[in-house]
C-alpha cells in the first residue's frame, strides 16, 4: 500500500512523528515538494530529530530516502543536516538520492525573500526567510539552476553568472552592494563536490523501484492550506503540498499511490500571517500553546493557536482524497473543561462552509462551534479503548463530520505514544 502522508492545516501537524510511526512499514521515502522551510520533529530514545529536507524516515537504516524534483534545496543546511546525522551514526551511501532536477536555492533567493517581506510591512506572508518563495519563482520562470548542474562545473559557473547579473540589477535599485559572482561560485563549488555523489535521475530510479515491487511512502511537508493554489493564497507556501504535488515532485504516475493518510492536529496552528477562523488570540491560545509546545521546529517563532476546525478539515478531505486521518496531539486538550469544534462560518448573516479565494474576506467569517465535553487524559495512551469516553466522543464527532476514518492518534510526542486502531 503505497502511502502519501499529507497535513491537513497550515503544516505542523505532526507529520514526522507519523511517517516515523508508518516507515518500518515501507522501503521508500520520498520528499517531494518544499524544502528548508520544513521542520519534521521525530523523538526516539536517541533523542530529538529535526528534519528539514531529508526524509523522516531516514533514521531506520535500511529505508532508501529520496529528495524528489519538487523539492528546493538549499545545499548548506542540507549539509548540516547530514552531518548532524552522521555524528548520529547514520550512514547515507547507497540509500540517500537527490533528484538531478531539484532546484538549488541560492543566498540571493533568501535576502529577497527578506526584501520582500520588508517591503509588505504589515502585510507580509511571514516566511520562513529559507528562499523558498524566489526559488520557485525562478523555477517557473525557466532560470532556476538544477542540482544536474553540481555535477557539471562549467555550466554551473554560467548559471551562476547568467542569475547574478540580473540579481545585481535588482541589488542595485535597492541599494544593496552587488555580489560578487566568484564567491557565490566557490562555495557553491564546494557544496557540489560533496553533495554530487548522491544526485541521480530519481524519476527513473523510483519507477524501477515501484517495478520491483517495493512500498513507497510519500512525505508531504507543509499542509493543505499553505498550498499556493488551494489554500490562503497569498498567505501560503509556493509550492503544492497537496495530493498532486507528489506526482510531479516525484515523477511517479497517480497508479503508484494506494492510500492517502491525512494528519490533523486536534486543535489548530498556523505560523506566519493570514487568516485564521478560529484563533483563540487570548488565554486559552496561550494555554494550548504551553500544553502543545507551540514554537515553530525552524524558526522557532511562537505558533498561533485555535480550536479544531472541521471546515478545513472537510476541504483537506475533497482536494486530497483522504482515506483515513492520523490525528495528533490529542493529549494537549487534556485537562480543559469543553472543547469547541467549528462545523461552519457565519458572514454577514449566511452560514458558510466553502474556503473562499477571497483571503482578505476570509478573514471576516466567524465560525460556528459546536461544544463538546473535555476529558482528564490520555497523555501515553497506546489502546483505543482506555481513551476516556469524552475523547473517543470527540474522535467520533469528527469522523462523522467529515466521513473519514481515524486510523491512528498520537497522544504524546514519542515514539510509542500512539493508538493504531
Ligand atoms: P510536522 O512539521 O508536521 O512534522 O510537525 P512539527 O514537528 O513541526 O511539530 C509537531 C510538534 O508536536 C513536534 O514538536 C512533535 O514532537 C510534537 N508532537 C507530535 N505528536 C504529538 C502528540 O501527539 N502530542 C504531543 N504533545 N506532541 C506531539
Ligand atoms: P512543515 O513541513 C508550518 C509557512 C510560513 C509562512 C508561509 C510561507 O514543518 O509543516 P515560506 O517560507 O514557505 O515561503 O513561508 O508558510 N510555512 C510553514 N508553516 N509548517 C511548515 O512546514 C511551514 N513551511 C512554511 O510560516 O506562513
Ligand atoms: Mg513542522
Amino acid at each position: 500500500m503505497n502511502t502519501l502522508i499529507i497535513g491537513m492545516q497550515w503544516g505542523d501537524e505532526g507529520k514526522g512523528k507519523i511517517v516515523d510511526a508508518l516507515a518500518p512499514s515501507f522501503d521508500i521515502i520520498i520528499r517531494y515538494q518544499g524544502g528548508a522551510n520544513a521542520g519534521h520533529t521525530v523523538i526516539t530514545d536517541k533523542g530529538k530529530f529535526i528534519f528539514h529536507h531529508i526524509p523522516s524516515g531516514i533514521l531506520y537504516p535500511d529505508k532508501i530516502c529520496i529528495i524528489g524534483n519538487g523539492m528546493v534545496v538549499d545545499p548548506e543546511i542540507l549539509l548540516q543536516e547530514m552531518d548532524t546525522l552522521r555524528e548520529m551514526g547514520i550512514e547515507f551511501k547507497k540509500r540517500f538520492f537527490i533528484s538531478d532536477r531539484t532546484h538549488i536555492v541560492m543566498p540571493y533567493h533568501k535576502s529577497m525573500d527578506k526584501g520582500r517581506e520588508n517591503l509588505l510591512g504589515n502585510r507580509k506572508i511571514g516566511t520562513t526567510g529559507r528562499g523558498i518563495g524566489p526559488c520557485y519563482v525562478d523555477k517557473y520562470a525557466r532560470i532556476g539552476i538544477r542540482a544536474a548542474y553540481f555535477k557539471d562545473e562549467n555550466r554551473l559557473r554560467e548559471k551562476i553568472e547568467d542569475n547574478v547579473k540580473g540579481v545585481n540589477r535588482i541589488y542595485k535599485t535597492y541599494g544593496l552592494p552587488p555580489i560578487d559572482v566568484e564567491d557565490m561560485f566557490d562555495s557553491y563549488r564546494s557544496y557540489a563536490l560533496k553533495i554530487a555523489p548522491y544526485i541521480h535521475n530519481t524519476t527513473y530510479l523510483m519507477n524501477f523501484y515501484y517495478q520491483q515491487g517495493l512500498n513507497i511512502l510519500f512525505e508531504g511537508a507543509q499542509g493543505t492550506m499553505l498550498d499556493v493554489d488551494f489554500g490562503t493564497y497569498p498567505y501560503t507556501t509556493s509550492s503544492h503540498p497537496t495530493v498532486g504535488g507528489a506526482f510531479i515532485g516525484s515523477g511517479l504516475p497517480h497508479k503508484t499511490l494506494h492510500r492517502v493518510v491525512g494528519v490533523m492536529k486536534a486543535y489548530t496552528t498556523r505560523v506566519g500571517n493570514g487568516p485564521f477562523p478560529t484563533e483563540l488570540a487570548g488565554e486559552e491560545g496561550n494555554i494550548l500553546r504551553e500544553n502543545g509546545k507551540e514554537f515553530g521546529s525552524t524558526t522557532g517563532r511562537a505558533r498561533r493557536c485555535g480550536n479544531l476546525d472541521l471546515v478545513i478539515a472537510k476541504y483537506a478531505c475533497l482536494i486530497n482524497g483522504v482515506d483515513e486521518i492520523a490525528l495528533t496531539k490529542l493529549d494537549v486538550l487534556d485537562g480543559l473543561p469543553q472543547l469547541k469544534v467549528c462545523i461552519g462560518y457565519e458572514y454577514k448573516g449566511e452560514i458558510i462552509t466553502e474556503i473562499p479565494a477571497n483571503t482578505e474576506m476570509y478573514d471576516e467569517y466567524k465560525p460556528i462551534y459546536k461544544t463538546l465535553p473535555g476529558w482528564d487524559k490520555t497523555r501515553g495512551i497506546t489502546k483505543y479503548e482506555d481513551l476516556p469516553s469524552a475523547a473517543k466522543r470527540y474522535i467520533e464527532e469528527i469522523e462523522e463530520r467529515l466521513g473519514v476514518r481515524i486510523s491512528m492518534i498520537s497522544t504524546g510526542p514519542k515514539r510509542e505514544e500512539i493508538i493504531f486502531r
